[in-house]
């Protein structure tokens, strides 16, 4: 281990000095701000009753309810001196007036899924705003639309859209619990993305909670505005209160699979071949490939892979389909499953066939663990020694999973400055590692974060290239950050133009006129000019 130098050692007293100042008068703002709250809010919805300051016995359980990555759960984590549950629109409205007045940051949170807590954890004393009660869903299936707040998940968007139509659904995430808040804002892709785009590609209006905190419409916000919340991150512009997406039309009956195969199955070829063929096949038609340690009972530790599939259309087609063009798959009719859309966000959430579709609306199933995750995108085919080269490390950390996720079809289609997320033609298939663990403490998780970090820089040959680019809603802050308050430009542009590319210049204007003072902020927010 490195000795730290004297100056080190007097840079972090002074700093933890500065920040145990810093955090006691924000407590004594914390009461003005506490009080000023229900002058900007409306007087039948009381605000008190959403305020939960660390006195509160509930404090911990509504801050816990929605950290979702154990990492920053723990005691050492800086908590907020207050959590806004706002139940009402002018409750975020005072919040954001509130918070101005009194110099107060505020970190937004819907669902609580960013990677690295961003929605939850800040270096300066924050307040959150927590958006989980404000989850109503409306359907107009008249008018192929839905109104859908910030809170609501993308599993209760599902079900709901279920009831009042058997052949609409909406391109959203895989993971029924991620709330539509960070999930649309920053993209929002799932198994019909090659078909339908984006989430963020299907929305027609919102409804969002400026600096100043006024309430805009996309009418009053202008198209700018509502350019860059649609991928750019909600977090930098406002608070989205609520979305109003397109339904699409789906099929009555799609179609699913997850086959694996191991290496003495012949894996290698298959996931080769892949590469060339699942980003050319219909836009109808999605498979997803994992490669994974197996960890089957009685199966040897070895990796393999498994292709998850999803098809807007029965069986038979889609089987023609994969003789036709991927017969190195095997794919057989017994592999494949027919039900209905809903059914297969269920299936794809990873539930075994034949679940209810209830388990959409179920909030407190799914168990946290501690993660890390990155993202590349690839644009030429990875030889097959570098995919060997791949799973021995795979091999060698086990907990790990390495996803691909085939872009083409209608991502294709759509210009790289329509919306600000800028992976469109020319990506092959985007890649997620994902790492999770359950032992707790410091050294298995630096144990993790050095194999991330190992694998990632194994990587480099066969991924994107200046810039070397990333997902933002795959929150990755290696790829650059602007830590401890500080907001220096030239460190929002690295990790600007990795998420955003040439969009990230116009990103930066629309901040430039909405939030000039940078009020919402954080690690890897759009800085104003
Ligand atoms: C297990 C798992 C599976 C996932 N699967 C998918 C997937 O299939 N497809 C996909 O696209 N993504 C997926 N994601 C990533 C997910 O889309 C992002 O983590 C997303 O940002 C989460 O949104 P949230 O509201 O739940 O999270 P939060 O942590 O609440 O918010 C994430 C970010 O958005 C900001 N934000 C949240 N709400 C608002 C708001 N109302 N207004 C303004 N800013 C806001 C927060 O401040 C934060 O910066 C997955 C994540 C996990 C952990
Ligand atoms: C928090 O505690 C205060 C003081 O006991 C109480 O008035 C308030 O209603 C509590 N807030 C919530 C949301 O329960
Ligand atoms: C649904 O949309 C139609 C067509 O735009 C409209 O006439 C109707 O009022 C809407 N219904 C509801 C409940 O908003
Ligand atoms: C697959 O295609 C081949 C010829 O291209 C044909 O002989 C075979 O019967 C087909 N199999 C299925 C299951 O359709
Ligand atoms: C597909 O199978 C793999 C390997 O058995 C498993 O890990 C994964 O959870 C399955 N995926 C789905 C969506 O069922
Ligand atoms: C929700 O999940 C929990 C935990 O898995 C389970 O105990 C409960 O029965 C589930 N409820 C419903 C309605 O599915
Ligand atoms: C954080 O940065 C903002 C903007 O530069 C500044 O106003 C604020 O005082 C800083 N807070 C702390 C605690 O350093
Ligand atoms: C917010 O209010 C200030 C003061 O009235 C005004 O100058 C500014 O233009 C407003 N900002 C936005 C984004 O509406």
């Amino acid at each position: 281990m490195k000795v730290p130098t004297s100056k080190a050692i007097l840079f972090f007293v002074l700093s933890v000095l500065l920040s145990s100042v810093s955090w006691a008068t924000a407590y004594a703002d914390l009461n003005d701000f506490l009080q000023c709250l229900p002058k900007f809010s409306e007087s039948s919805y009381p605000i008190i009753e959403t305020i939960y300051t660390q006195k509160n016995t509930s404090f911990q359980y509504v801050l816990n309810a929605y950290i979702k990555n154990r990492r920053y759960s723990t005691p050492t984590i800086p908590k907020p001196m207050a959590i806004i549950a706002a139940m009402h629109e002018s409750h975020v409205q005072a919040t954001v007036v509130c918070a101005k007045q009194h110099a107060l940051h505020i970190r937004i949170r819907s669902g609580g899924y960013d990677y690295k807590g961003l929605s939850y954890v800040s270096s300066v004393p924050f307040i959150i705003l927590d958006m989980f009660n404000l989850r109503s869903i409306e359907i107009n299936v008249t008018d192929e639309s839905a109104w859908v707040q910030a809170g609501a998940t993308a599993g209760e968007l599902y079900y709901k859209i279920a009831e009042k139509s058997k052949v609409h659904g909406f391109p959203a995430g895989v993971c029924p619990t991620v709330a539509t808040g960070g999930l649309i804002s920053g993209g929002g892709y799932g198994p019909t993305m090659r078909r339908f785009g984006l989430s963020a590609d299907n929305i027609e209006d919102a409804k969002l909670v400026n600096v100043n905190g006024t309430i805009l419409d996309r009418n009053s916000m202008g198209e700018d505005l509502f350019w860059a919340i649609r991928g750019g991150g909600g977090a930098s512009f406002g608070v989205i209160l609520s979305w109003k997406i397109k339904l699409v039309r789906v099929p009555a009956k799609v179609t699913v699979f997850n086959v694996t195969r191991s290496i003495e199955q012949g894996a290698l070829d298959v996931l080769y071949r892949w590469q060339y063929v699942a980003p050319k096949l219909p836009k109808n038609t999605y498979i997803r490939a994992t490669s994974q340690v197996s960890n089957g009972e009685g199966k040897k530790k070895d990796v393999e892979v498994s292709f998850v599939g999803h098809f807007l259309g029965q069986i038979d087609e889609l089987l023609r389909l994969i003789n036709e063009s991927f017969p190195k798959l095997g794919l057989q009719r017994k592999d494949c499953f027919e039900m209905s859309w809903v059914e297969s966000t269920v299936f794809w959430a990873g539930y075994p066939i034949g679940t209810p579709i209830n388990v959409l609306l179920n909030m407190t199933n799914m168990p946290t663990f501690f993660f890390k995750s990155k993202s590349d995108y690839v644009k030429e085919p990875i030889p097959k020694e570098g995919i060997k080269s791949i799973w021995q490390m795979v091999h060698k950390i086990e907990k790990v999973y390495v996803q691909w996720n085939p872009y083409g079809g209608r991502m294709d289609e759509i210009a790289a400055s329509a919306t600000p997320f800028p992976h469109r033609a020319g990506n092959l298939f985007k890649i997620q590692y994902y790492m999770s663990w359950t032992e707790e403490g410091i050294d298995t998780t630096n144990k993790y974060l050095s194999f991330s970090r190992k694998l990632y820089e194994a990587m480099t040959p066969f991924v994107s290239k200046n810039p070397r680019e990333a997902f933002l809603n795959y929150r990755d802050i290696d790829i650059g950050a602007n830590l401890h308050n500080q907001t220096e430009f030239d460190i929002a542009r690295v990790y600007g133009s990795k998420c955003f590319k040439d969009n990230f210049d116009r990103l930066v204007r629309v901040k430039t006129v909405v939030d000039p003072q940078n009020f919402f902020r954080n690690e890897q927010s759009i800085p104003p000019l």
